[in-house]
């Protein structure tokens, strides 16, 4: 590869290749005697001066290796099946961490499979926009006066700052606890200013978050949030539950349901506000109703394990027939990171930090290669 050279156009869909017919390595002089064979897959080809020159157009390119090396491989005749993927999930407010960027790789390959296999396929991104925390992201954002939510120009990394200075605040004053979870009672009833903003803090995250999707080649099909399932939502399964008789009270007045002799799940507050566990009960039981789901995937790590084994026996307690369609696909946790004390890193600055590290790699490497090429595209 060393003589190979690659140059690449405005258009940064086409390269050029030039290839020197000898080197020390090899000699083509006399094998590249009828050049159309070549040019049946490659563009512009020349032979000049002892080199071969030729255009690689990306896309065709891209598409005919893929093409080829399917050749062969059909999905098998089963019958389609309606899946769900619910992946990436990243909280809004907070960064987007090493964690999530698993969830997003695996997830959309699992997606893919599905739809390979003909499969009707939905990829939900599942946003976390839901619990006290939020109330502190509104306490930090007081602090710094920021009002004015049209002004942000980066969204994620001006609310997780919030939500940071409020957490160290909270350290040293007791009080603060308690006034966010009095702010994250407000949103859950939605009546006032706050609940307002919240909308727009939620737009602003999605269009920062597509940017980095975007790098991925990752598309969404549904964008849903935990908000979605607020108290009002949750409250008509927990009257369901009290009418089934499943619910007690716990040490802390919440209300709790019994998924074994030894474990009780708490799934509403005594406040009266709701729980993440109660938050995915309404979520499964919504989307069931809307996708008549064979399979729901939740690409989650390992952390999260008893969470998805309560939902599921929730469920079952629940009668729903369908509570083992639910599957919890797990990856190992990442660890050392931290979004209350601020050690998390953000997605986006380790995908610049890989593309400059690369690009240095480049610059110092002898010759141009086929990487550079992409590099400069990502
Ligand atoms: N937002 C959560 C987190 O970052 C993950 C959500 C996973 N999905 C779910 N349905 N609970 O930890």
């Amino acid at each position: 590869m060393s003589n190979l050279y690659v140059t690449f156009g405005k258009k940064i869909d086409t390269y050029t290749f030039v290839l020197p017919l000898k080197s020390k390595y090899y000699d083509l002089t006399n094998k590249i005697k009828n050049i159309n064979d070549i040019r049946n897959n490659f563009d512009n080809v020349a032979v000049e001066n002892n080199n071969m020159y030729f255009n690689v157009l990306r896309d065709n390119y891209i598409k005919q290796i893929l093409e080829n090396n399917l050749f062969g491989v059909r999905p098998p005749l089963v019958d389609n099946k309606n899946i769900i993927v619910e992946f990436s999930s990243p909280n809004i407010a907070k960064p987007f961490h090493i964690g999530h960027l698993r969830s997003t790789i695996i997830g959309n390959c699992i997606a893919n499979l599905n739809s390979f296999l003909q499969n009707e396929v939905t990829k939900i991104n599942y946003l976390g926009d839901w619990g006290t925390q939020f109330g502190y992201v509104y306490i930090g954002m007081k602090m710094k006066n920021i009002d004015n939510i049209e002004m942000y120009t980066d969204p994620i990394k001006t609310l997780y700052t919030s939500y940071v200075d409020a957490n160290k605040l909270a350290e040293s004053n007791p009080n603060i606890h308690e006034h966010a979870k009095e702010i994250f009672r407000q949103l859950e009833f939605e009546d006032n200013e706050v609940y307002k903003n919240w909308e727009k803090i939620k737009q602003f995250t999605v269009l920062e978050l597509e940017k980095t999707y975007k790098r991925l080649s990752v598309i969404f099909d549904q964008y849903e949030w935990e908000s979605m399932y607020t108290a009002k939502k949750v409250n008509k399964i927990i009257n369901k539950m009290e009418e089934m008789q499943l619910l007690k009270l716990d040490n802390n007045n919440r209300k709790a349901i019994a998924v074994s002799e030894e474990k009780n799940v708490p799934i509403m507050k005594s406040d009266g506000t709701s729980l993440y566990i109660s938050r995915d009960i309404a979520a499964a039981i919504d989307r069931f109703e809307r996708h008549k789901f064979d399979t729901m995937y939740y690409i989650v790590e390992n952390g999260q394990t008893d969470h998805f084994n309560n939902l599921i026996q929730i469920l079952h307690k629940l009668n729903l027939s369908w509570a083992d369609r639910l599957k919890h696909v797990k990856f190992g946790r990442v660890h050392g990171m931290s979004t209350r004390k601020g050690t998390a890193v953000f997605l986006e600055d380790i995908l610049n930090k890989a593309k400059e590290i690369m690009k240095q790699r480049q610059l110092e490497a002898k010759s141009k290669s086929v990487l550079s090429v992409i590099i400069n595209r990502t």
